[in-house]
């Protein structure tokens, strides 16, 4: 039995120290640790982001706290327990899952992303919006690379928890996931915040590309002089954490150096879809353009852009 809690953060800490211990005692943890290994990860690793694992079974959790009614009840609001309508048994929303504290920025779990262990759906499993977690706002890995770098020269923005995990691993300690394909204006604008230096790096698949598009559109607003944001594209069927366990950290980074700058994506992308040889061409590609370099903040980068357009 669990000590009586109370609050959804002592409840979610306690839930992440429990996934814990779980791996570490659970009759079932060696298959956990087999596809840890297998995903390529070390235990300084798990460590490090706190991963756990959620047993197979209605109320592994819930059965912890029997004693406690508010307990339960905060449980279910923070998204680990749900309450079957009716009102019958609650029973655990995570289970057979390798688990991911989410932490806020303070380092309060607020939330988890559970991954099914081998194939199966979800692939992953995640919490859903409650009191002290809104998705479109916190960055998975933020704060643990906070706890690394103080002032991120750089960071990466990449998909998911497995990119983020893996990186760090291989010394790429920069990166943190949306949660989700599309980075949010709440998240950019933190992003932009933090570093002034934001490389998006998603999937190299057509999500991926969909995602990069998108991000650039959601930071235009946000690019005051002196940000930077530059785009990796990766090979076909590539992702972060694939690409960086084949090529390690050197190869890796490199690619980070040789990272698109906004203005070279912006561009080259407008241009693949207009026809310069015809006058209607350029006018075409000046109205799709305009709207777009008009949302920048007035400063050089805006200067620039628009001119770049003029002698296009
Ligand atoms: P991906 O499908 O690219 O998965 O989704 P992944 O991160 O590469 O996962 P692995 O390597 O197979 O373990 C990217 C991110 O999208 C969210 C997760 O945050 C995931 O990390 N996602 C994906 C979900 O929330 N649910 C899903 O079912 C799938
Ligand atoms: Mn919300
Ligand atoms: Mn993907
Ligand atoms: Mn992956
Ligand atoms: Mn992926």
């Amino acid at each position: 039995q669990a000590p009586k809690l109370t609050s959804h953060y002592e409840l979610m800490d306690w839930a992440a120290k429990f996934f814990q211990l779980q791996l570490r005692k659970h009759p079932s943890r060696q298959a956990v640790i087999d596809y840890i290994k297998q995903r390529g990860l070390d235990g300084d690793t798990v460590k490090r982001f706190g991963i756990g694992f959620a047993p197979d079974g209605w109320d592994n959790l819930q059965s912890q706290h029997k004693h406690n009614p508010s307990g339960l009840a905060t449980l279910t609001e923070c998204g680990m327990l749900i309450a079957k309508e009716g009102g019958g048994r609650s029973y655990d929303r995570f289970r057979d899952r390798l688990m991911f504290p989410i932490r806020d920025r303070r380092g309060r779990v607020v939330a988890f992303g559970g991954r099914v262990l081998g194939d199966g759906t979800p692939k992953y499993l995640n919490s859903p919006e409650t009191p002290i977690f809104h998705k479109g706002r916190e960055l998975y890995g933020l704060y643990e690379l906070k706890q690394h770098q103080r002032n991120p020269q750089r960071i990466l923005v990449v998909e998911g928890y497995m990119d983020v995990v893996a990186l760090a691993q291989h010394g790429i300690p920069y990166a943190v996931a949306s949660l989700g394909t599309s980075t949010t204006s709440d998240q950019m604008q933190l992003l932009l915040r933090t570093s002034s230096q934001i490389i998006c790096c998603y999937d190299g698949d057509n999500a991926g590309r969909e995602a990069a598009w998108r991000a650039m559109e959601t930071a235009l607003p946000h690019l005051r002089d002196g940000v930077q944001l530059k785009f990796m594209f990766l090979p076909d069927g590539e992702d972060p954490d694939s690409l960086v366990r084949q090529q390690g950290q050197q190869a890796f980074e490199a690619l980070v150096d040789d990272a698109t700058p906004l203005s070279d994506y912006l561009f080259t992308t407008m241009l693949k879809q207009a026809d310069l040889s015809s006058q209607e061409g350029k006018s075409k590609l000046a109205t799709n353009m305009v709207p777009l370099l008009n949302q920048i903040p007035e400063g050089l980068l805006k200067e620039s852009l628009f001119s770049q357009l003029e002698r296009s």
